[in-house]
């Protein structure tokens, strides 16, 4: 693998360094300038190897997406032919269907733009929920996806002894049973029906909680409404603690606040997007995947 150029931005070096490392990639930082109308230039190192890796993250990911766009069509000018994202946090796949005419389906024209511009795309735990796999989100020959779900349920058993997996809604099934299966865990999934952005309904499962340490696990972590209603209604029905455990810290600024108003003991995340809840690394599964590659 050796050779292969990484480029990342100065706000993910921390995590895209320690990639580059484990990866034995040529870390490549891409230079911002800002400019006082909102536009920014990017700036490549000139000298690329012909495969090459951008690594982005996509929270807050308006910003990001013309950032990759230039990026990526610039590294092809100056000589790139093998150009991996590596995208840790891959957003817009929440909306993949159109409920009502006129309405974008952005999980398809996000995964088109991104399929025009890279051979191969490695994520984690993207939100697809009435898409079966990631290449139909993204159409490239290779869209490569990792799951967190049975290292958050490691993480489970190192912290707490028989916890109990609760997935708060239907499309966290996917991911509890993985978790659940991979170490012979108790599980259930709750519904859910949401009421707004920062508002939701959830109904518990029939299952017996009492004197249980409760794991709540799920992708994404947002307002932290979804987390918080649910650890009130496992502690509520008797759970003897109820922890978070989520792929992706996406948390406005109130959400861990309001989790832990909820009742919730602990919140472990993992490294997909960079957060003081960090507890577990997706890096060492993104460097297999990339040994295929680059
Ligand atoms: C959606 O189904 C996701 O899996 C999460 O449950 C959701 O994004 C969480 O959102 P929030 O934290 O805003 O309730």
């Amino acid at each position: 693998m050796a050779g292969a150029s990484l480029l990342y931005f100065k706000n993910e070096a921390e995590t895209a360094l320690k990639l580059a490392k484990l990866a034995d990639l040529e870390p490549c930082l891409i230079e911002r300038h800002d400019f006082p109308d909102g536009e920014f230039k990017l700036k490549l190192p000139s000298v690329l190897s012909h495969k090459a890796v951008l690594f982005h993250t996509l929270d807050h990911p308006n910003e990001k997406l013309i950032e990759l766009l230039l990026a990526a069509k610039t590294a092809r000018q100056l000589g790139v032919q093998h150009l991996t994202l590596v995208v840790p946090y891959l957003a817009y796949m929440r909306q993949d269907i159109a409920f009502v005419p006129g309405e974008v389906v952005s999980q398809r024209i996000i995964g088109d733009l991104l399929a025009s511009l890279f051979e191969a795309v490695i994520t984690v735990d993207p939100h697809l929920h009435r898409v079966a796999s990631l290449e139909q989100a993204i159409p490239v020959k290779n869209a490569i996806n990792i799951s967190a779900a049975p290292m958050l349920g490691e993480l489970a058993v190192e912290k707490r002894a028989h916890p109990f997996l609760i997935g708060p809604d239907e499309e966290s099934s996917q991911w509890v049973a993985q978790a659940a299966a991979a170490h012979q865990l108790d599980y259930a999934v709750a519904t859910k029906t949401r009421l707004g952005d920062r508002s939701v309904e959830i109904h518990l499962p029939a299952m017996d909680v009492k004197g249980r340490a409760v794991i709540l696990l799920d992708d994404i972590a947002s307002s932290g409404h979804t987390l918080a209603r649910a650890a009130e209604l496992l502690l509520a029905a008797g759970a003897k603690t109820v922890d978070v455990a989520v792929t992706h810290a996406l948390f406005d600024s109130q959400a861990e606040d309001l989790i832990k108003r909820a009742g919730v003991s602990q919140v472990w995340t993992t490294d997909c997007i960079a957060h003081p809840s960090n507890a577990v690394s997706v890096l060492p599964a993104i460097t297999q995947a990339l040994s295929g590659l680059v």
